[in-house]
């Protein structure tokens, strides 16, 4: 909610989070949810999306689940049709896939960036334009602390974060003027899946906090950013990190 609708009764605020079947997404998903936004719970997995639909009704909150792969272009397409107007869009859904550069393949590569630059942007082409013709929106990017750093195997995983980071920037100088607030909230290592405890452990080590987060902890800070209290915040990249992109 940059979104500055003050009767919640009158205009249920509608948010959709990709990639809210697991992970930091879930955890956004719950907490938009808690705060009384309806959420479209987006992703591949239905089975998942249910459950996180589960957990915010059992929480007495409202969400629904589309189910899109946004690698496809026409699953944007999809999505944006199945879902309507929304006023706030969590650009969460995305991969990462680390590998030493001549190792990793087209296929990756190019898989990488379809699901963490070319949706967000399509998504962002969607929905922006309705956002702006009624004058409130937020906007926010799931960035990484990868987009800013240089990690070994982790080149054109970075890159990717680093161009959705340099979108972010671009729509604000398109939208902000019409009242729609972007911001790319780049993480740290979070701990989301249990079977890369081991990376999470190495990358907590260098940060200064020394541990990973939980994906509660982004979802917070996501939370705000939509809300008023952030009214005055736009195009910023927030990190989220545990110190480790200042030291
Ligand atoms: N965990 C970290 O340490 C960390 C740190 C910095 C940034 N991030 C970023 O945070 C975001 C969420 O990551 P996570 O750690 O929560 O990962 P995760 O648990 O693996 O979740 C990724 C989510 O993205 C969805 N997704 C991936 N590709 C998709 C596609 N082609 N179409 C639709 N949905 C797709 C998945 O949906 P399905 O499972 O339903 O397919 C899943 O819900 C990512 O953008 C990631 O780069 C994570």
């Amino acid at each position: 909610m940059s979104v500055e609708h003050e009767n919640l009764d009158l205009h249920p605020i509608t948010a959709l989070v990709t990639g809210a079947t697991s992970g930091i997404g879930r955890a956004v998903a719950k907490r938009l949810a808690a705060d009384g936004m309806s959420v479209v719970v987006a992703g591949r997995n239905a089975q998942r999306g249910a459950e996180t639909v589960n957990e915010i009704t059992a929480a007495g909150g409202h969400a629904w689940f589309v189910e899109a792969d946004l690698e496809d272009a026409a699953g944007i397409d999809r999505l944006a049709g199945e879902v309507g107007e929304i006023d706030v869009l969590v650009n969460n859904a995305g991969q990462a896939i680390w590998a030493p550069t001549e190792e990793m393949k087209v296929s990756e590569y190019d898989a990488m960036f379809a699901s963490n630059v070319r949706a967000p942007f399509f998504l962002v082409a969607a929905f922006a334009p309705a956002m702006a013709a009624k004058g409130s929106g937020a906007v926010i990017n799931i960035g990484s602390m990868a987009g800013s750093l240089g990690l070994a195997t982790g080149a054109a995983y970075g890159a990717t974060k680093a161009a959705l980071a340099s979108l972010t920037r671009g729509w604000t100088a398109e939208y902000s003027g019409r009242g729609v607030r972007f911001n790319t909230v780049a993480p740290g290592p979070v701990y989301t899946r249990p079977e890369a405890r081991d990376l999470f452990d190495a990358l907590a080590e260098t940060t200064a906090i020394k541990r990973a987060a939980e994906p509660e902890e982004i979802a917070e800070v996501v939370a705000f950013l939509v809300s008023p209290k952030a009214g005055y915040v736009t195009g910023a990249t927030i990190a989220v990190d545990g110190g480790r992109t200042a030291i």
